[in-house]
């Protein structure tokens, strides 16, 4: 019994996690008795929300870009090893938010490191699982970080904001959005590309089009 695997990317601000609870809703009044898995990267399991809170927090140049890959890679390792894999053997559905293309394009597209390095660290890691739908919400980097300083803004002083990769400035925000267009390019069939400035209800819409069809095999469980 194999599950489906589904990815949510994006910019900073693009409105993934609310995208996702909408998602989850949805899976589940259509599938109430398959199993529906959410997760996120950096993060998932215990010790990988550990390495989150070193990747998210502080100064943008705290450490190397290398190290940054490094760590990302790790923290996925321990997701896919012991909440991904295990979900789609179960045949369960699992939204995840951020997978391996968040570091094909943060660490390497925007940050310079080859993606072939990036791969060759997936598939030490967990033999280069992909997903079986990625969904891109694309936004301008400027709307997006607009929209992630007005949340910011609203947060008292004394709680970290996770706010070191927004740090990174616009012209880096730039590259990642070009690093996902260029992904959209290179995996035209699992790669959907999303327009993230039409309203949240649009949004949805677009996303439960694309994802019906795959839900498919669902039907009859
Ligand atoms: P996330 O929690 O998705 O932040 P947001 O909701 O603000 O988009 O991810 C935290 C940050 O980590 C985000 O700025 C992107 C970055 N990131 C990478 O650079 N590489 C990765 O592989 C992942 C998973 C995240």
């Amino acid at each position: 019994m194999a599950g489906l695997f589904i990815t949510f990317e994006g910019g900073e601000g693009s409105g993934k996690s609310t995208q996702i609870a909408e998602i989850g809703n949805w899976i589940t009044a259509r599938y109430p008795d398959i199993e529906l898995v959410i997760t996120r990267e950096p993060g998932g399991t215990v010790p990988a929300e550990e390495i989150r809170k070193i990747l998210v927090n502080g100064d943008k140049n705290k450490i190397t870009p290398q190290t940054e890959a490094l760590l990302m890679v790790a923290a996925r390792t321990e997701n896919v090893h012991k909440i991904i894999r295990p979900a789609l053997d179960r045949g369960a559905i699992i939204l995840c938010d951020r997978f391996a293309d968040s570091s094909r394009v943060y660490q390497a597209l925007a940050h310079g490191a080859p993606i072939e390095k990036i791969d060759q660290l997936h598939a030490f890691g967990f033999d280069n699982l992909q997903p079986d739908i990625t969904l891109y919400l694309d936004l301008p980097p400027e709307e997006g970080l607009e929209r992630v300083s007005r949340r910011n803004s609203d947060v008292a002083d004394d709680i970290e904001t996770e706010s070191r990769f927004e740090d990174k400035g616009l012209g880096f925000h730039t590259r990642v959005r070009d690093g996902y267009l260029t992904l959209s390019r290179t995996f035209p069939d699992r790669f959907h590309l999303i327009d993230g400035q039409q309203n949240k209800d649009a949004i949805t819409q677009d996303i439960i089009d694309i994802i019906a069809r795959k839900c498919e095999q669902f039907d009859d469980r």
